[in-house]
C-alpha cells in the first residue's frame, strides 16, 4: 500500500459515527488523513462536506477522499458535481475494487445507516489497496465521461 497518499475524510451527522470508525481504522493502518468535519451529530448539510473534501482532492494536497452520509447517496451526487472528482458509492468490496480498477475513483462514499463498521473497514482497505488498471478501454471511457457536458 502506498501510504504516502493523504486522505481527506468528511461526513454529515448521518455518517458521523461510521466516519469515526473509519478514522480509527486509518490510524491503525497508519495512513495520513485530515477530518474535514462534521465534528458532531448535530444535523447539518452533506453538500458542505462533499465540497470541502472534493476541493481538497482537486487542489492536490490530498490524493483521495472518503465521504460518509446516511446513505452515501447525497455525498456521491454532491461530490460528482466537482470537476475532476470521480466519487463512487460502494457498499461491498467488489464494487470498491472495481471503482478503482475501472473507474479510477478518487472519492469513496458510504452510508453510515446502511453498512456496519466491519464491512466499512473492509471496503476502505480494499479501495485503498486497489489501483486503476490503466487499460486503454477504461481510459477511453473515463475520457468520454469527462467529455459529457450538458448533452440535453
Ligand atoms: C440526513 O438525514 C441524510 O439525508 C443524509 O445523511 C444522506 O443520507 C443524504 O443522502
Amino acid at each position: 500500500m502506498n501510504k504516502t497518499k493523504k486522505i481527506a475524510i468528511g461526513s454529515d451527522h448521518g455518517g458521523f459515527e461510521l466516519k469515526n470508525e473509519v478514522i480509527n481504522y486509518l490510524q491503525e493502518i497508519g495512513w495520513i488523513y485530515k477530518d474535514f468535519g462534521a465534528y458532531d451529530t448535530k444535523p447539518t448539510h452533506y453538500p458542505d462536506y462533499a465540497l470541502r473534501v472534493g476541493k481538497a482532492v482537486i487542489d492536490g494536497e490530498y490524493q483521495c477522499g472518503i465521504l460518509i452520509c446516511g446513505t452515501g447517496i447525497g455525498m456521491s451526487i454532491a461530490a460528482n458535481k466537482i470537476k475532476g472528482i470521480r466519487a463512487s458509492l460502494c457498499h461491498d468490496t467488489f464494487s470498491a475494487q472495481m471503482a478503482k480498477e475501472h473507474n479510477d475513483a478518487n472519492v469513496l462514499t458510504m452510508g453510515g445507516r446502511v453498512i456496519g463498521k466491519g464491512l466499512a473497514r473492509e471496503i476502505v482497505r480494499v479501495w485503498l489497496m486497489a489501483k486503476f488498471s490503466q487499460e486503454s478501454r477504461h481510459i477511453i471511457r473515463l475520457q468520454k465521461v469527462v467529455d459529457i457536458y450538458e448533452p440535453c
